[in-house]
């Protein structure tokens, strides 16, 4: 049977509905050089998407200090990866402290800064372009004519074909769209049972429940848009598969409502997880972060279930935490 497919609105790409994180695969964030063990596991966690049907990987210019781009690029020689058959993302904007020497964490979409970022990419993952780039997170201090500058030259020398923002919400996406040339095609933001309020926030516009202004409207602005939404830590690292001991009440009845569905579906916690977002007609796209192969394989069964609408309600009040208003 054929991996499903997926085409991303305003681009010619089509993609696994799952794309497959690489954050984890370098190993450490620390300057240590990769060794054959990381190597290894990060080669395996790429085979164990690629054999569950995955096609879209996702990456980030400081994910392991480089160091996972550059696990990735294995591939290509070690798994005889085409690179034709994978849909490649990275990001860039964030910068760590101490780079240059002295420097604070700070986020920067200068030209300057994206061209650099992206040309270190190119040469860690060993590729001549990337599908899409995404910018990493919002930087107050952005001037969107400058971006538009980085993505026309990007553009042109064909390092990179679509554009995308992380971490965005609808107006600073509004604000940088103005600017540019092409249609922004995603936008990566934290989505997952425990961290709902982007969708929660469509059930409460006009109650009493809505304490506090979240995304106002991001996801509606992207649908409206056509943008593709992807969601990260779509199992929230976990917590809800194996809540710790010192886990809340809602943390405890979401892990039940989902292992129960589970159970219902004879599928993998992580599997009814990702089908909670796959379910959204937003098209949200959950980007797996686990390097274990087994919860590699067990998390790519949602891409062949769809929830019953009683079943996507039940987890998202569990995971809210309260009744629907
Ligand atoms: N745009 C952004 O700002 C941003 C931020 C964060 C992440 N991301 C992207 O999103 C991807 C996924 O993010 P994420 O890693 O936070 O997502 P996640 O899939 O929610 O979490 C994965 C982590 O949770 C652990 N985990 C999963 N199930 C578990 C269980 N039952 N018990 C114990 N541990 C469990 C995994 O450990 P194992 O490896 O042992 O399975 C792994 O460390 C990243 O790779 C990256 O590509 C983007």
């Amino acid at each position: 049977m054929s991996a499903p497919r997926l085409r991303i609105d305003h681009t010619d790409l089509d993609v696994s509905p799952v794309l497959y994180g690489c954050m984890k695969i370098g190993g450490s964030w620390t300057d240590e050089p990769l060794d054959r063990e990381v190597i290894d596991r990060g080669l395996t966690c790429i085979r164990a998407a690629l054999d569950g049907g995955v096609n879209f990987f996702d990456h980030a210019d400081i994910y392991c200090r480089g160091k996972s781009e550059q696990v990735f690029a294995l591939a290509w020689g070690e798994l005889g990866l085409r690179r034709e058959q994978v849909v490649l993302q990275s990001k860039c904007g964030i910068r760590r402290p101490d780079e240059p020497q002295g420097s604070p964490h700070r986020y920067d979409l200068s030209r300057e800064h994206i061209l650099w970022s992206v040309a270190q990419t190119l040469q860690r993952l060993k590729t001549d372009h990337l599908d899409i780039l995404l910018l990493h997170r919002p930087d107050p201090l952005v001037q969107p004519e400058e971006v538009a500058l980085a993505f026309e030259d990007l553009r042109s020398q064909r390092l990179v074909r679509y554009f995308g923002v992380s971490n965005h919400n609808a107006a600073q996406t509004a604000l940088l769209q103005k600017a540019l040339a092409l249609p922004l095609v995603a936008n990566q933001l934290e989505i997952n049972l425990l961290h709902s309020d982007l969708i929660d926030e469509g059930v409460t516009v006009d109650s009493p429940q809505r304490t506090r202004l979240i995304g106002d409207g991001t996801i509606d602005h992207c649908r409206l848009h056509r943008m593709s939404i992807q969601a990260y830590s779509p199992v929230a690292k976990g917590r809800i598969t194996s809540p710790p001991p010192d886990a809340d009440d809602r943390t405890r009845s979401v892990s039940q409502a989902v292992h129960e569905t589970a159970r219902q579906r004879g599928c993998s916690a992580d599997a009814v997880q990702l089908a909670w977002l796959l379910r959204h007609p937003g098209q949200i796209q959950p980007v797996l972060g686990s390097t274990d192969p087994q919860r590699i394989k067990g998390s790519l069964e949602s891409m062949g279930m769809e929830l019953t609408r009683e079943e996507w309600y039940r987890l998202f009040t569990a995971g809210r935490g309260r009744a629907l208003p």
